[in-house]
């Protein structure tokens, strides 16, 4: 079984290749495959050609691991250990051209559900920054391999805090309701369009923190580790570990200012 330190840089060396060809498709100009659960969701050419490096780099490193990624799907192993892979979050950043997209890598132990999952490691890369965010699970998170910690306590008044929106018309504008109760109750709101880096930017102190319902298992594994060994509390809705029903992540004491407003919302979504 190889370390997590380990698994981390395998994560940041595929994480490396990947932005570097996201970021030559971007140069070259971005063309739509497809839309996926709406017309707004979409897929270019790059995500699945991204996916496609990552998929067969991490086959020839740990051929006996399980994949899950956001283009091609899943894939069991035997060894126990699966490698969730988002191959471009921030698409719409992507197709427009705004600079805040990433590649993001983690790998996991368990069933590939984050409800069960241990997170052992994960690398988020802007191909656009060169940043590389990188973590292991009780290795804690970095920057280019600077050392990252969470803001300080912070009132929730002062708290900037990022949030997104899902691609269905209808749920963004539920969501949306409860940004308009929030927004006069922090320093600001943030929507910065990918999930991966907001979860980094809560681990570095650009954002104090970030919540959202209705994530994928790709968009949130690298970057919640991320924040986690960075010293974010990272929750889900009730009892639930963070996914796809919610997903809060800031410093201690903000979360437990920011967590009740949150779960208030979205427990009676349910
Ligand atoms: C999306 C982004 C976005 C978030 C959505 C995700 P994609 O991922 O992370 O910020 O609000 O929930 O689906 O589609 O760009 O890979
Ligand atoms: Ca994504």
């Amino acid at each position: 079984m190889p370390s997590n330190a380990e698994l981390r840089d395998i994560a940041l060396t595929v994480a490396r290749r990947a932005a570097d060809l996201a970021h030559l498709r971007r140069s070259e100009g971005v063309e739509i495959a497809a839309s996926k659960s709406s017309l707004t969701d979409i897929v270019t050419r790059a995500d699945r050609e991204v996916e496609h490096l990552v998929r067969e780099a991490i086959a020839a490193s740990r051929p006996r691991d399980g994949f899950l990624g956001e283009e091609s799907g899943g894939g069991e192993g035997t060894s126990g250990l699966t490698w969730v892979v988002d191959p471009i979050d921030g698409t719409v950043n992507y197709f427009y051209g705004i600079p805040a997209y990433a590649v993001s890598i983690a790998v996991v132990e368990g069933d590939a559900d984050p409800q069960t999952w241990t997170t052992l490691a994960g690398a988020v890369v802007n191909p656009v920054s060169g940043e590389a965010f990188t973590a292991s699970a009780g290795g804690g998170a970095r920057l280019n391999g600077r050392e990252l910690h969470v803001n300080g306590d912070v009132p929730l008044e002062l708290a900037l805090v990022g949030t997104g929106f899902g691609y269905d018309a209808t749920i963004r504008e539920r969501q949306a309701a409860f940004v308009a109760q929030l927004i006069g109750k922090v320093r600001d709101v943030r929507r910065i369009g990918t999930a991966s880096l907001d979860l980094c930017n809560v681990a570095s102190g650009r954002l104090d923190a970030y919540f959202e319902r209705g994530l994928n298992p790709w968009d949130h594994a690298a970057g919640a580790l991320i924040a986690r060994e960075a010293g974010a509390v990272v929750g889900g809705l009730g009892d639930l570990q963070a996914g796809a029903e919610l997903l809060v992540a800031a410093p201690p004491a903000l979360y437990q200012k920011l967590n009740p407003l949150v779960q208030d919302y979205y427990s009676a979504w349910r």
